[in-house]
């Protein structure tokens, strides 16, 4: 049984090593000292994503009859970023120590301040420059970096925006934007849809993608960085309707949070104030999740209201009203917006999984992923490399599984048996397959049976081969 309560920051660094060590999580162009908020994916990375992007293309698109997927570019045209909102309103408040020159998202230098300090009096949320402005001059914020008093720095908007050009001309009509929500993709194809589909409300647009934000301070691995990606689901309904299904999208994320085992207690709802939420919400929650380095945000549902159509009719002067055949009303729909992060989802599951005990008198650690998202679902073994029987009768049981679990079946014949059940372990892989002279027939009784090692407990059971993959295939 898992013992050690792992200190905070101690499991951080634990995560950051395993993850780098058995290829899951690298840090981008680290060959040339690295790019700060780029991360890149290994081999063991890519198939935890996929896993965790299929789980949610599985019960959020293909479980649903209501559902369109689509896939926009990255760059789009400008206008279509003034009209939502982003050019104008898409920063964080930033402040630049005077003396050392280090910027600071200033509403969490305010907030960690007021934390440590809860004898000072504050009357309002951190929402506005206004706000910050008056609490720096009248607190005496530190620089975290030199220690040099903040009092006379001023907070302004920054906008998070990356800027780029397309095409060879440098001219002002040439800059656009790398998407900083993949949503924006959604809303310009909203018509597109509805004219190839011609969906009755309630209906959703889905995407996977990248989007990109020039945060103003990167940190705690991939929780905060500036290449990152989304899985987003943009539900138009009747406007009367909105509160059904903003519980119907609620209930969904937990049930996502379910399948890929996170812990529900690890798992929190916040109702975001007011003065908190983005531009275009009329209402938010927060899914957030007690990370090593505390609880912070790991999801979000909105209420967009019609904000989005009613900007990019007015931008584009396309028509995106919807004609409603029963009422004969035309109208703009609404829109209700579940918003995952993969890479918030990959840290919340790694830091979930991430396991000490101690097994045969000896310190292990192990991933404790549920079966469905874990790269690698099973390993074989054959017990040793030396005996050409024992090897041939591996590559056959795993080319076997490789049929039914494809890329997810590893064979490993290297090391004495514990060692290779140790590297599985660190890799969260559920079980593990050992073919001996029994398998073989030196037992008649155990000709074509194998040890089925479960990772958890470390126990072992003796599987006819005929129902090895029921075994594995079971336990979700
Ligand atoms: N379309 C709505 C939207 O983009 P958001 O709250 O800004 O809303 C949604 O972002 C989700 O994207 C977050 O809950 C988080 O999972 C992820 N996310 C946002 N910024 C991120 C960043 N800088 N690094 C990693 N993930 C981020």
């Amino acid at each position: 049984m898992a013992k050690e309560k792992v200190e905070r920051n101690e499991k951080m660094e634990a995560i950051i090593s395993l993850t780098k060590r058995r290829g899951f999580i690298y840090q981008g162009s680290e060959i040339y000292g690295g790019l700060a908020g780029t991360w890149d994916y290994g081999p063991l990375g890519v198939m935890l994503k996929k896993n965790i992007e299929n789980m949610w293309w599985k019960i959020f698109v293909e479980e649903r009859e209501d559902m369109y997927g689509v896939d926009a570019a990255i760059l789009m045209n400008p206008q279509a970023w003034v009209a939502s909102g982003h050019v104008g309103g898409f920063s964080d408040p930033l402040v630049e120590c005077t003396k050392c020159k280090k910027r600071f998202r200033a509403d969490h230098l305010r907030d960690t301040f007021l934390n440590e300090n809860p004898a000072i009096l504050h009357d309002e949320p951190s929402g506005t420059v206004e706000v910050l402005n008056r609490d720096f001059s009248s607190f005496d914020i530190k620089c975290s970096n030199c220690g040099n008093s903040l009092r006379n720095a001023q907070v302004r908007q920054f906008n998070m925006m990356f800027q780029t050009r397309v095409g060879a001309n440098e001219d002002a009509g040439s800059t656009t934007y790398l998407r900083p929500e993949t949503a924006g993709g959604m809303f310009v194809n909203y018509k597109n849809v509805m004219d190839s589909f011609h969906p009755k409300l309630p209906f959703g647009l889905a995407q996977i993608g990248k989007a990109f934000r020039n945060e103003i301070a990167v940190r705690d691995f991939i929780f905060r960085v500036r290449e990152l990606e989304q899985m987003e689901v943009e539900y138009f309904v009747d406007p009367s309707e909105w509160e059904k299904y903003f519980e119907e999208f609620r209930l969904r994320m937990w049930s996502f949070i379910d399948a890929i085992g996170l812990s529900r207690e690890h798992v929190h709802e916040l109702e975001v104030a007011e003065t908190d939420r983005a531009h275009y919400s009329r209402r938010t929650i927060d899914f957030e999740f007690d990370y090593p380095f505390g609880r912070k945000e790991l999801y979000g549902l909105a209420y967009r209201g019609d904000f989005d159509l009613k900007s990019h009719q007015e931008g584009s002067k396309a028509d995106l009203t919807y004609f409603d055949e029963d009422s004969k009303a035309r109208f703009l729909p609404h829109v209700i917006e579940p918003s995952l992060g993969v890479g918030r989802t990959m840290l919340a599951i790694l830091s979930d999984a991430y396991t000490e005990d101690e097994m045969g008198g000896e310190k292990r650690v192990y991933l404790k992923f549920a079966p469905g998202i874990a790269p690698i679902r099973v390993a074989v073994f054959p017990l040793l490399k030396n005996k050409p029987e024992l090897v041939a009768k591996g590559r056959e049981v795993y080319e076997n599984l490789r049929k039914i679990f494809g890329s997810k079946v590893m064979f490993d014949d290297n090391g004495n048996i514990g060692k290779r059940y140790r590297r599985q372990d660190e890799i969260g892989t559920p079980y593990c397959v050992t073919i001996d002279f029994d398998t073989l027939g030196e037992n008649p009784e155990l000709l074509d049976t194998v040890t089925l090692r479960d990772r958890d407990s470390g126990t072992q059971k003796r599987v006819p081969l005929s129902q090895l993959a029921s075994h594995i295939g079971s336990k979700t």
